[in-house]
């Protein structure tokens, strides 16, 4: 087993999942994705205390979604579908489009008109799914679906499909296997709220199994004008600049309250400001390029290393602490240009350009 090639989260971890010898494997070769330890927010939480950045984007659709459409798929074939569904802020749509490609199956998606990243709406086309922009926000466009999933022979492949939730749990078992165990803290963004389920029941099943010995204490952020949670009750307009988690009614609110509650963590949120400056510390000071809603993970570091949330290890252990970086930079290269500066336009004259540079 151990001699075979990667072959994506089914092959990895089937023992894990719910499929069968019936179960034709739909994937893209997604998952084990790097762990990279993050030196300079590392010295930023203080001494004794190692931050690591789950990369998310070097999925192969560049989100954490490959995790469970590749098994969400995989089902849908095996139970002979021919047409998938789903309500999208634009990755699920990326990741729905690309396998259902492969699989060879229709793809219908749902997304909010004009509120999605350039390079998930373009994903979603190359790959020849049905892309349908409606005037109405992604808590509108999901309940569509669900309507029309229900009426009609067309899978749902939102996170409320649980095929989703099980694929997308594998993160938290690559993270133990990587440390040798599970993390002391984990830091996310929350929109759905499917993210957080499945990494809660992943860790939760490691440690049942005796493949970990600790569960880490869960830490979700939303964006501060769409943080349904925090805020405990449903937002009707949500706003951000991370579209990724505009959402207002997730449709996992419980399986969030649940993680954070069971682990004794907290949901939080950041402002877009905060949100903006993580992005862009990010990847100048780790060279890591994450996109807006991933960033919503670093802003919330940054935030509770601000309140001295992070006490030093008295037992001479280090502190370690996963943020997940859900999706990758280029998704939304509209707001990296629009972050910084436009570059300078000069003339090609090699007098101006070495006097420019500083030398
Ligand atoms: N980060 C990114 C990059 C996302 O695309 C999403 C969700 C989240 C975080 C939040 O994860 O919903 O499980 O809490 N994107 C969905 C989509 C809603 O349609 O692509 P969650």
């Amino acid at each position: 087993m151990s001699e075979q090639k990667y072959k994506g989260i089914i092959q990895k971890y089937r023992r894990f999942l719910p499929v069968s010898e019936e179960t034709p494997v739909i994937t893209l070769n997604e998952g084990n994705t790097p762990l990279i330890y993050a030196g300079y927010l590392s010295r930023l939480v203080g001494k004794n205390c190692e931050v690591y950045l789950k990369c998310e984007g070097l999925n192969p659709t560049g989100s954490f979604k490959d995790r469970g459409m590749t098994l969400a798929i995989s089902k849908a074939c095996e139970e002979k579908a021919t047409a998938v569904m789903c309500a999208s802020t634009g990755n699920t749509s990326a990741s729905a489009a690309a396998y259902a490609a492969v699989a060879g199956i229709k793809c219908i998606v749902l997304i909010p008109s004009g509120a999605i990243a350039l390079g998930k709406l373009s994903q979603a086309l190359i790959h020849g799914a049905k892309v349908l922009a409606i005037k109405g926000n992604f808590d509108t466009a999901l309940s569509m679906v669900k309507e029309i999933t229900q009426a009609f022979p067309i899978t749902l492949v939102n996170s409320l499909n649980p095929y989703r939730i099980q694929g997308q749990k594998t993160a938290s078992f690559e993270i133990c296997d990587y440390l040798g165990d599970a993390p002391d803290f984990q830091i996310m963004p929350v929109g759905n709220a499917g993210n957080i389920t499945a990494y809660w029941k992943g860790y939760q099943e490691y440690q049942s199994q005796a493949l970990s010995k600790k569960l880490p204490v869960m830490l979700g952020f939303q964006a501060q004008g769409s943080a349904p949670i925090v805020r405990n009750k449903p937002i009707l307009n949500p706003e951000t600049i991370a579209t990724a988690i505009r959402i207002g009614n997730p449709a996992s609110w419980k399986g969030a309250t649940d993680a954070r509650d069971e682990s004794g963590g907290l949901i939080d949120m950041v402002s877009d400001t905060q949100i903006l400056a993580a992005y862009k510390m990010l990847a100048e000071k780790e060279g890591v390029f994450a996109e807006p809603a991933s960033a919503a993970s670093i802003a919330g570091l940054l935030k509770l290393i601000k309140k001295g949330y992070f006490t030093p290890s008295t037992k001479h252990r280090k502190i370690r602490i996963v943020c997940i970086l859900t999706g990758h930079g280029l998704k939304d290269p509209e707001r990296a240009i629009k972050t910084i500066k436009p570059p300078k336009l000069m003339r090609a004259d090699l007098k101006t350009i070495i006097k420019e540079i500083g030398y």
